[in-house]
């Protein structure tokens, strides 16, 4: 079983990788096997809106790392995907790269059936988190993929989704900041669960 997380955020290996790397290790506690891909470190052109992408399911630009970024996708069998919140929206190059993956749709819907979520986080508490998460589940419901909630069956309902926030509170006229996501406890938790509630999405042992 392979689960790959896809991190939109231009800065790597900060808030939005902390949260995507505990869902990952969640996962491999599992037995999953996982990767953490950073948009960062990719070449990704800008979609051309050639709309060649509707007759065959194949992208013209073909010379960057669209194609490595594709495989994959194509092999995994469960795809997270982080963003930031930058103004109330997903990252410029988790736009992009939705975008760039329109042949994986149009044609046929290559990547349905697969097992998929998302995370964020912001600056503020109420920063655009929900909004941000809606993008990202809209992007993966339209790709056919199965999406996965960070609820805990067992226990009472804490969380809707998995957002962080570096604001921890607002007190005496000034914001308490958080240093990392990794102290929001709540964030934390809902990745380890999401991680667990993956696993078993994709073994089927999830029951509805
Ligand atoms: C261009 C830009 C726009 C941002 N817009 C928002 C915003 O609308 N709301 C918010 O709460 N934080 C906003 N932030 C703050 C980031 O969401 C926050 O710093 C986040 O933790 C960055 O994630 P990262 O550490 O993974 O890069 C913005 C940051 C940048 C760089």
């Amino acid at each position: 079983m392979k689960i790959i997380a896809i991190n939109g955020s231009h800065r790597k290996n900060k808030n939005t990788a902390v949260l995507l790397q505990a869902v990952l290790d969640e996962a491999a506690a599992q037995g999953a096997s996982t990767e953490l891909l950073e948009l960062a470190d990719h070449n990704i052109k800008f979609c051309i809106s050639c709309n060649k992408c509707l007759g065959r399911n194949q992208c013209t630009i073909n010379d960057d790392d669209m194609n490595s970024m594709a495989e994959k996708l194509l092999t995994a069998d469960g795809i997270v995907l982080g963003s930031p919140v930058y103004w109330g929206n997903v990252t410029a190059m988790m736009k992009n790269f939705m975008d760039r993956s329109r042949w994986m749709h149009m044609y046929k819907n290559m990547l349905a059936g697969k097992a998929g979520a998302a995370v964020t986080n912001a600056g503020l508490r109420n920063g655009g988190q929900d909004l941000v998460l809606q993008i990202m589940e809209h992007y993966l419901s339209g790709q056919g993929i199965q999406l996965v909630d960070a609820r805990d069956q067992n226990a009472p309902l804490a969380f809707t989704g998995v957002s962080g926030s570096l604001q921890a509170d607002f007190k005496d006229g000034k914001n308490i900041w958080r240093r990392s996501v990794e102290e929001d406890e709540g964030a934390m938790k809902a990745c380890r669960q999401l991680g667990t509630n993956i696993v078993k999405t994709i073994k089927g042992k999830i029951i509805k």
